[in-house]
């Protein structure tokens, strides 16, 4: 463990070499996402973004039974509408930030992801599921609506008629559909979940860090605008990797027929 938290710190933090691991970590709720862990999530990827040593990130929820069950609801139930909007934008600011974070975020779903616990998933850049998990958008049961992006990114991920289907009616799917979907890029038995995770994790650390940040800014601009635009700020990305060191080590070490020693310049 990096840090050792405070009994009332709502992360923990890990690292295994290159990949940190951040868990949400109010397994008495479920991991529900109050004011506190948002922002404590928001300072936990800031920093891991300004650290060098961490080229990617995995978040996950605490326990076996939940990644995280939505927003704290018994905050939310408090809230005045002025409150509410403040509370909605803390989320989607944390979570935008995730999403365009320059390293990859895998969210490793070990259970219930509902509400803002999917929305949260769906910041990230790639999702495994458990075949045990369950995600859903359950606002509409409370007389709410998503408020972390969940219609936004929904709609991004699986188009209009899923998103429709599962914010309207508030019911959770299973990991095999929401992998069918979209929602998930890949199911696995919750016994190899941690295994199957860190390997797609450590792979990814062992590639070119920038070339990676180039992949996700093209991705989250494309993602966003006119395909002219979008094939233009490729264009510019990839000649900007032509300036870094790791380019000229990865087609040398293709060349030379053996493996590239990326360090991220
Ligand atoms: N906010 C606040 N507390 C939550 C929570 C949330 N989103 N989700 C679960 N909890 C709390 C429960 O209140 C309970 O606390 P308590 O023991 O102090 O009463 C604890 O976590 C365990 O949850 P519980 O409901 O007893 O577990 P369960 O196995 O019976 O049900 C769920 C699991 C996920 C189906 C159920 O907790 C649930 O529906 N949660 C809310 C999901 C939701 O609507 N999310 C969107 C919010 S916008």
């Amino acid at each position: 463990m990096t840090d050792s938290p405070s009994p009332a710190s709502p992360l923990q933090l890990e690292d295994r070499g290159a990949v940190r691991i951040i868990r949400v970590h109010r397994p008495d709720k479920l991991n529900a996402l109050d004011s506190q862990t948002l922002d404590a999530l928001h300072a936990a990827f800031r920093e891991a973004a300004a650290d060098d040593a961490v080229r990617v990130l995995v978040l996950t929820g605490s326990g076996p039974k939940a990644f995280v069950a939505g927003a704290d609801i018994s905050e939310m139930n408090a809230l005045t509408p002025v409150q509410g909007r403040d509370f909605s934008l803390r989320g989607q600011r944390m979570m935008r930030f995730v999403e365009t974070m320059p390293k990859p975020v895998i969210a490793m779903v070990n259970g219930f992801a509902l509400g803002g616990g999917l929305e949260l998933a769906m910041c990230c850049h790639l999702r495994i599921a458990a075949d045990s998990a369950k995600v859903g958008q359950p606002e509409i049961n409370l007389g709410l609506i998503p408020g972390f992006g969940g219609t936004q990114r929904l709609l991004r991920l699986a188009g209009r008629a899923a998103t429709l289907e599962l914010c309207l009616t508030g019911a959770p799917i299973d990991a095999a559909r929401a992998q069918h979907l979209g929602i998930v890029n890949r199911v696995v038995p919750a016994a190899d979940l941690e295994a199957e995770t860190m390997k797609l994790a450590e792979q990814l650390a062992h590639a070119a860090p920038l070339a990676l940040r180039g992949v996700l800014d093209c991705v989250n601009v494309g993602g966003e605008c006119a395909i002219e635009e979008g094939l233009g700020y490729e264009s510019a990305q990839f000649g900007l990797v032509f300036s870094t060191q790791d380019m000229r080590e990865g087609t040398a070490a293709f060349l030379e027929r053996r493996k590239p020693a990326f360090h991220g310049r």
